[in-house]
C-alpha cells in the first residue's frame, strides 16, 4: 500500500489558489480506458478539473496502447505535436501512461526524442503518479515509474466517463502468450480481485443507478485461478447475478480455450447476463492457430460454438481476427473466410498482423506481401458485410430490451442503444431515454444496426 495523501497535499500547495486543469487521454481497449478513469479519479483528489482541450491544460496525460504499431505511430504523432505547445506553455506537464510506457526500448525512446515529456508512468504503477508529477512541478527532470505496486485498493474513486454503463476490471495481465502478442509483456501476468471486492464495487454502482455493468479480463474466464479461496468466472457470475436490481452484465474476453460448457450454461440461466458473447478466434486454420500458440483448433472452437446453437441457434456472437499472421497461405485465409461464414457473426473485429518486437512471431519468416494482406482484409470484411446484412434479418418482428445510451449521429429524432445481443438498435425518441432500458420492436436491419420503435 502506498499512502499518496501526504504527496497529493504538495501537489495542491504547489498549485496554490490557481484552478489546474488535466486532459487525460486513453487509446486501446476498455481495461486501458478503466485505467484513464482511475488516473482521473487520483487527479481529481489533487484539485484537478478537466478538459477534452489540451490547449487548455496544465497537465496531459497520454494512456497509450501498444498492441499494434499504428496504435504507438498515433501517440507518436500526437506527442511530436505537442512541442509546440510545450515551447509556448512550459508550465504544461506531459505525462505519458500505459502499455506503450512498460517497453523498455519505447521509455527510451520518449525520454531521447520527445523532451517535451515530463515522466512516464507503467501500467501497474497508477499510484506512482503524484509523486512523479510533484518532482516534475519541482523541476526534477524526467522521471519514470514502472514499477508494479500491484495495489489497485490504494486508488481513489474513478472518475467515471459515463454514468450508466460501467466497467470492473476483474483481472489484470495475461498468461497466454498468443505468440504475436505484446499483452503479456506489457501488462504481466494474471492477478484476479478478489471476489468479494468485485461484488460490492458492482453492487455500489447498481445502487448508484448504473445499468450496465462490464466486467473485464484479457481472459475473463480464466479468473480466479490465482485466488486462494478460488471461485471460477462462471461462479462469479452467478454471483453478480443474485445481486438486486435492474442491470445487464456483460463481459469481455473470453479465451476460447476456456470457454466451458458451465460458462455457456451460466449465460443461458442467469437473466441479468448478456444474451452474447465475444469468442475471438483470431483465425480459421488450425496450422495458424496452433503457430499463435492459441491452444483449440478450428475444431475445438466450432464444437464451443455448437454447444451454444444446440441452445439457441439465432445466439449473438463475435469475434476477432488477424489477417496476415506470419506465412498465412491462401489456403489458411479461406479457412477463415468458411469459419466466419459457418459461424456467421453479428459482427467482426479484424486487424492486419503487426510485428511485435520481443513477441515470437516477431522471429517468425513472413513471405505474405502487404499488398496480400491487404487484399485478404478487403475480402473478409466484404464477406462479413454480407453475413450481417443476411443474419440481422433474424431480428425484424423481435422485441428487444435496449439500454438507450446516445443521439444517433445518423438519423436526426433518433436514439440508438445495445440490446442484450449486443446488437446497435436505432429508434425515434428523444434524449431524456438516455441511460433507461427501453423496449423496442424490430421492424429493419441493416449490416451495422437494426431499427425499431419503442413498445
Ligand atoms: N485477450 C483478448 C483475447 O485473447 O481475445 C484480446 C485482447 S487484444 C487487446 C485485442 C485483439 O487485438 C486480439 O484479439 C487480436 O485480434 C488483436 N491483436 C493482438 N495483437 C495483435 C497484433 N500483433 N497484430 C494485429 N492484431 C493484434
Ligand atoms: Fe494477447 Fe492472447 Fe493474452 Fe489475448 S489471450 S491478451 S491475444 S496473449
Ligand atoms: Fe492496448 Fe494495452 Fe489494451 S496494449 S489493447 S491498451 S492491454
Amino acid at each position: 500500500m502506498n499512502d499518496n495523501s501526504v504527496i497529493i497535499n504538495e501537489i495542491r500547495e504547489i498549485y496554490g489558489n490557481r484552478p489546474h486543469i488535466a486532459y487525460v487521454r486513453s487509446f486501446g481497449c476498455q481495461l486501458n480506458v478503466s485505467d484513464g478513469e482511475k488516473i482521473k479519479g487520483l487527479l481529481s483528489s489533487m484539485g484537478f478539473g478537466f478538459t477534452d482541450n489540451e490547449n487548455d491544460a496544465d497537465l496531459i496525460i497520454l494512456n497509450t496502447c501498444a498492441v499494434r504499431e499504428s496504435a504507438e505511430d498515433r501517440v507518436f504523432g500526437i506527442v511530436g505535436s505537442m512541442k509546440k505547445l510545450k515551447e509556448n506553455k512550459p508550465s504544461v506537464m506531459i505525462g505519458i501512461a500505459g502499455c506503450m510506457t512498460a517497453q523498455s526500448h519505447i521509455a527510451e525512446k520518449i525520454k531521447k526524442s520527445y523532451p517535451q515529456v515530463d515522466f512516464v508512468l507503467g501500467t501497474s504503477a497508477i499510484n506512482g503518479l503524484p509523486a512523479l508529477l510533484r518532482d516534475s512541478l519541482r523541476g526534477r527532470g524526467f522521471g519514470a515509474d514502472i514499477a508494479e505496486y500491484d495495489d489497485f485498493s490504494a486508488v481513489v474513486p474513478q472518475i467515471r466517463d459515463s454514468s450508466f454503463k460501467a466497467s470492473v476490471p476483474i483481472m489484470f495481465g495475461c498468461n497466454n502468450f498468443c505468440t504475436y502478442c505484446i499483452v503479456p509483456y506489457v501488462r504481466g501476468r494474471e492477478r484476479s480481485r478478489k471476489p468479494e471486492d468485485i461484488i460490492s464495487e458492482v453492487r455500489e454502482l447498481v445502487s448508484s443507478g448504473y445499468k450496465e455493468i462490464m466486467l473485464l479480463g484479457q481472459n475473463v474466464n480464466s479468473y480466479g485461478k490465482d485466488l486462494e479461496n478460488t471461485m471460477s468466472f462462471p461462479q462469479l457470475l452467478r454471483e453478480i447475478n443474485a445481486i438486486e436490481g435492474d442491470f445487464i452484465v456483460r463481459f469481455m474476453s473470453s479465451h476460447p480455450k476456456d470457454a466451458s460448457k458451465e460458462l455457456i450454461d451460466t449465460i443461458f440461466e442467469c437473466d441479468k447476463i448478456a444474451k452474447h458473447l465475444h469468442l475471438p478466434v483470431q483465425s480459421g486454420s488450425s496450422d495458424v492457430l496452433r503457430r499463435m500458440n492459441r491452444r483449440y483448433s478450428a475444431e475445438d472452437y466450432l464444437s464451443i460454438v455448437d454447444y451454444i446453437y444446440s441452445k439457441d441457434p439465432d445466439f449473438s456472437l463475435t469475434t476477432d481476427l488477424i489477417v496476415g499472421f506470419p506465412d498465412e497461405t491462401d489456403e489458411d485465409f479461406r479457412a477463415t473466410l468458411d469459419i466466419i461464414k459457418r459461424v456467421r457473426y453479428d459482427n467482426i473485429y479484424s486487424f492486419i498482423y503487426s510485428k511485435r518486437s520481443g513477441t515470437k512471431a516477431a522471429e517468425m519468416p513472413d513471405a505474405v506481401s502487404d499488398e496480400v494482406k491487404s487484399r485478404r482484409m478487403r475480402e473478409l470484411l466484404e464477406t462479413q458485410r454480407e453475413i450481417s446484412t443476411e443474419h440481422y434479418k433474424r431480428f425484424i418482428g423481435r422485441r428487444m430490451r435496449v439500454l438507450a445510451d446516445d443521439v444517433s449521429k445518423k438519423k436526426k429524432g433518433c436514439i440508438t442503444g445495445k440490446s442484450s445481443e449486443f446488437i446497435i438498435v436505432e429508434f425515434e425518441g428523444d434524449e431524456s431515454l438516455i441511460g433507461q432500458f427501453v423496449d423496442v420492436e424490430v421492424t429493419g436491419s441493416m449490416n451495422w444496426a437494426v431499427t425499431g420503435r419503442i413498445v
